[in-house]
């Protein structure tokens, strides 16, 4: 026998598992201070399950499944990615009767068979997180920020943020068919495989990397043209608490994602440091696949980023490192423009190392009262709470109660990560400044 690893499934050597150990404990540390939590599922599922939630006319079912028959004659699929299994677990373990979101992340092995190359192996790893039950568009941005802060942390810079809106069922099918007009057209230049994808999943024709391809969908028509009023106004929102938070981003008509289950808000996040595998991280809504699996309908939005590729990045990119720790605080606020200020603040109190947790607004019930948002503050542990008001915020000014006193004092905006670092600062072990 030959003693060597199968194909695509590679050994981490002592020397390496340094560089993980430091990519997976900034991954704990930044979910910690976006207030998430660990969730670990098995390796295995029943293979429907993917069929279902990740779609059987995509690659991943229906070219790169680890799929086998155990003894019992059950079909079992090896994990290929991390959001079915988790929204699985969400349903089985009835997650959603403890309070939504729920929040969650994992590292874990993922397997899928493809042609190994660097950054692209048959057995690899993604940190990721997945926040279930709220149409809230700051979950997006959550969602999308927690993959950048982690890279910002290991020092990985270049990276760059794509973005796109893919619509729901009631405005795809429309796009779907002006696709289909424009496609039908160009039919010669198409690879095989978008010939069949023209009939079954016409958008993965938009993200395929065949030169010939992509000079043929040159000009399609974009998604963003055909959204319904829903989805609109959902992207907009999105792409304004970006603004707010301060994250740059590309729109990319062509960005489709490869798998059946998005709805709304797709991105990825590339750099220029990996070459062929250039995406570190994607991800976005998923608001029918709950429902898909047969449970509750559950808005719900995630990523799932590559751990050898943030290896890989940090590798070719000397980064800095970093420690861990924690400290909490709750942004509560009235009104858009002190949500929008609560948005901002809890940024900036998170990348200087401090936890923060936001309100979450349903488009359907709208904003809570400060009541309800002061006694949410209480039951999620905090130590101070921030209140952007509109009547302090007139005066440039939030107001910050600490939650061992109940005192209550008026700090101008700009003095208030002074005021909380004077307050809680010391006293509890908290995340290490980033030495950048
Ligand atoms: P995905 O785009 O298939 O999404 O994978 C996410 C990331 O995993 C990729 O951007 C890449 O960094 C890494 N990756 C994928 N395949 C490989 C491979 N063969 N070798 C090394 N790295 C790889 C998903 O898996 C979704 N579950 C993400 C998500 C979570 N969407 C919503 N929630």
């Amino acid at each position: 026998m030959e003693a060597r690893s199968p194909r695509g499934a590679d050994d981490i050597l002592p020397e390496e598992v340094e560089l993980w150990r430091r990519v997976e404990e900034t991954v704990a540390d930044v979910m910690r201070t976006y207030g998430y939590r660990e969730i670990r599922t098995p390796v295995f599922e029943y293979t429907e399950l993917f069929q279902r939630g990740v779609g059987e006319t995509t690659d991943v079912v229906e070219k790169q499944m680890y799929t086998f028959s155990d003894l019992g004659g059950r079909s079992l699929t090896l994990r290929p990615e991390g959001t079915a299994p988790v929204v699985r677990a969400f349903l089985q373990h009835k997650l959603y009767g403890r309070g939504l979101p729920q929040n969650l992340w994992y590292i874990q092995p993922m397997f899928r068979y493809e042609r190994p190359q660097a950054g692209r192996s048959r057995q690899f790893h993604q940190f990721g997180a997945e926040s279930l039950g709220s149409l809230d568009p700051l979950c997006d941005v959550e969602v999308i920020s927690i993959p950048l802060e982690v890279y910002r942390r290991l020092g990985i810079s270049g990276c760059e943020l794509l973005l796109n809106s893919i619509g729901c069922p009631s405005c795809r099918p429309r796009y779907r068919e002006e696709l289909r007009r424009f496609l039908a057209g160009r039919l010669e230049a198409l690879c095989p495989t978008c010939r069949s994808r023209y009939e079954r999943n016409p958008l993965r024709v938009l993200d395929c990397k065949v030169d010939g391809c992509r000079a043929a969908t040159e000009g399609a028509p974009s998604t963003l043209d055909f959204l319904c009023d829903e989805c609109r106004s959902h992207f907009a929102s999105v792409r304004r608490l970006l603004e707010v938070t301060g994250i740059e981003y590309r729109l990319d008509s062509r960005l489709v994602r490869g798998l059946d289950y998005y709805t709304k808000t797709v991105f990825e996040i590339v750099t220029r440091a990996l070459g062929a595998q250039d995406a570190l991280a994607g991800g976005g809504r998923y608001d029918g696949l709950a429902e898909e699996l047969g449970g509750p309908p559950t808005p719900a939005v995630g990523f799932g980023a590559g751990m050898e590729r943030a290896v890989l990045a940090l590798k070719s990119l000397a980064g800095s490192a970093e420690g861990d720790g924690g400290v909490d605080v709750y942004v509560a606020s009235v009104g858009q423009s002190g949500r929008e200020t609560a948005v901002a603040l809890a940024q900036k109190l998170r990348a200087a190392g401090f936890s923060a947790r936001l309100d979450y607004r349903e488009p359907a019930s709208g904003e809570r009262s400060l009541r309800a948002q002061l006694k949410a503050a209480g039951k999620s542990g905090a130590r101070l709470v921030v209140i952007a008001g509109e009547e302090e915020l007139s005066r440039g000014a939030v107001t910050l109660k600490s939650m061992d006193d109940g005192a209550q004092v008026e700090v101008a905006v700009e003095r208030l990560l002074a005021e909380v670092e004077a307050k809680l600062g010391g006293e509890r072990p908290r995340t290490a400044r980033p030495v950048v």
